[in-house]
């Protein structure tokens, strides 16, 4: 069975190799992703580690001179047409060697440096020749990524509070969570956008899965204010409509510092600033995104001030932090286990997006509900830092045994595990591989 699931993962992979990158499906993706990225390359480095280190590059190539990694890199081989919002719309000036409206001006969470150590550890067992070239690949990105965690760490630090704020819900990777809904309502939405601007995505899916027309409005709108300010980041808090601390994108930018300091020691570089900087981004989560009263980690609009009153999913993945008190990782995990999701142990499946008790959770909308696998091999990571071995292993087969049994969708249904979305999606095809590999502890869990 498990052959079948490796064998069928490549093929994945293979099919969505597009000459210098992955796109994350053919028909609704049709570009290169940010952290569609940093997921993919955990996988292709068992089965193409150069592929892997291509992809990681050509994002990289891409990267903004102020150090932003940008969320979309446009295929100029990929017409117009194919995809919206596409280069025309977000109107990206030409930077560096890059041609205009080569990317979006948007980031997503950095992922990246957890998936260059993960491509460097597997190719580096492969024979002297990975080996060199993992070292020399991890040569050429370090400062890319340490150009990165600048961008996030000082420019996007809105309310000088330690965390990045993402600007837009499509930063978060998370689209329409119900994290963003309190924040979103305060958005104005221009119904008018959508007359001068056609969606896409409702042509290539199914309506009652992707966001509402409302939403859709909004999104536009954000990415044209954005735009219209050169894609500035001065005085965010007091001129933009939507500035909001996501525990997830936060968790994952800590959790690329304690990685750069294994990167660091290998390149030569210091190390101790990243071990420092992944203390200071934990404290502050641990600080400012903790509900007290309700026990969990939600997003802060710095717009009212105001934690949202979703228990979604992104509140689960600062479990990925070692330095997280073992109270809140205690706090994560009863939250995963109760009736709002639920661990396999009682589901039979990984955990949903949302909160099944919630009278929003849809089970078809997305974020709002559907499981995704990279979210779940997230928590699962974090269970492992944590010691709940036995909760890890349980999560790990029930996320093998459900795309055994459905395919390599993009999504699930969070009660009958059925696939929904694109059903040929790179990064469950890849985290397929690492789930059917890979049963180690996270080196960032290790002391360096
Ligand atoms: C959707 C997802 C996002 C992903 C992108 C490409 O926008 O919400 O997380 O990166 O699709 O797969």
């Amino acid at each position: 069975m498990s052959a079948d699931l490796w064998n069928s993962a490549t093929v994945v992979l293979e099919t969505n190799w597009a000459h210098d990158h992955m796109v994350p499906s053919r028909r609704l993706y049709p570009h290169q992703w940010s952290w569609d990225a940093a997921f993919t390359a955990i996988g292709l480095a068992y089965v193409n580690p150069t592929r892997a280190w291509r992809d990681l590059r050509s994002l990289f190539e891409a990267q903004w001179p102020d150090g932003r990694v940008p969320h979309i890199v446009f295929d100029p081989r990929t017409a117009e047409g194919d995809y919206f919002p596409g280069p025309a719309f977000w109107d990206v000036p030409a930077y560096g060697r890059r041609a205009a409206r080569g990317s979006t001006g948007l980031v997503q969470p950095p992922l990246h440096a957890v998936a260059v150590w993960e491509v460097y550890r597997r190719a580096s067992a492969h024979g002297a020749d990975c080996a060199h070239e993992a070292g020399e690949q991890l040569k050429w990105l370090y400062p890319r990524l340490v150009a990165q965690q600048d961008y996030l760490s000082l420019h996007r630090d809105a309310a000088g509070t330690g965390l990045a704020s993402i600007v837009h819900p499509w930063e978060s990777g998370l689209d329409n969570s119900p994290s963003w809904d309190s924040a979103m309502a305060g958005v104005p939405a221009d119904m008018n956008l959508l007359v001068r601007f056609q969606r896409r995505d409702l042509e290539v899916a199914d309506a009652a899965h992707r966001p509402l027309d409302i939403d859709y409005a909004r999104y536009l709108g954000l990415v044209l204010t954005y735009r219209d300010r050169g894609y500035s980041d001065t005085d965010l808090a007091e001129r933009h409509g939507f500035v909001v601390e996501c525990p997830a994108f936060n968790a994952i930018l800590a959790a690329a510092e304690l990685t750069l300091a294994h990167i660091a020691a290998v390149v030569g570089a210091d190390p101790r600033r990243h071990v420092e900087r992944a203390r200071c981004i934990t404290t502050a989560i641990s600080q400012r995104l903790w509900d007290a009263e309700s026990r969990t980690f939600r997003s802060r609009d710095l717009r009212t001030g105001q934690l949202s009153p979703a228990r979604a999913i992104n509140g689960m993945v600062p479990l990925i932090l070692p330095g997280l008190p073992e109270d809140q990782a205690a706090a994560i995990m009863a939250e995963a286990a109760s009736p709002r999701f639920g661990l396999p142990e009682t589901t039979g499946l990984p955990v949903p997006s949302f909160d099944r008790t919630s009278p929003d959770f849809d089970t078809l909308r997305y974020w709002r509900g559907p499981i995704w696998i990279n979210v779940n091999w997230l928590l699962r990571r974090g269970m492992l830092v944590h010691g709940y071995r036995v909760e890890a292993e349980d999560l790990r087969t029930a996320m093998i045994r459900l795309i055994e049994e459905s395919g390599h969708y993009e999504y699930f249904h969070p009660k009958s595990g059925e696939g929904i979305g694109a059903p040929t999606f790179s990064w469950t095809a890849a985290l397929s591989l690492d789930l059917l590999a890979d049963q180690a502890v996270p080196a960032s869990a290790r002391a360096t």
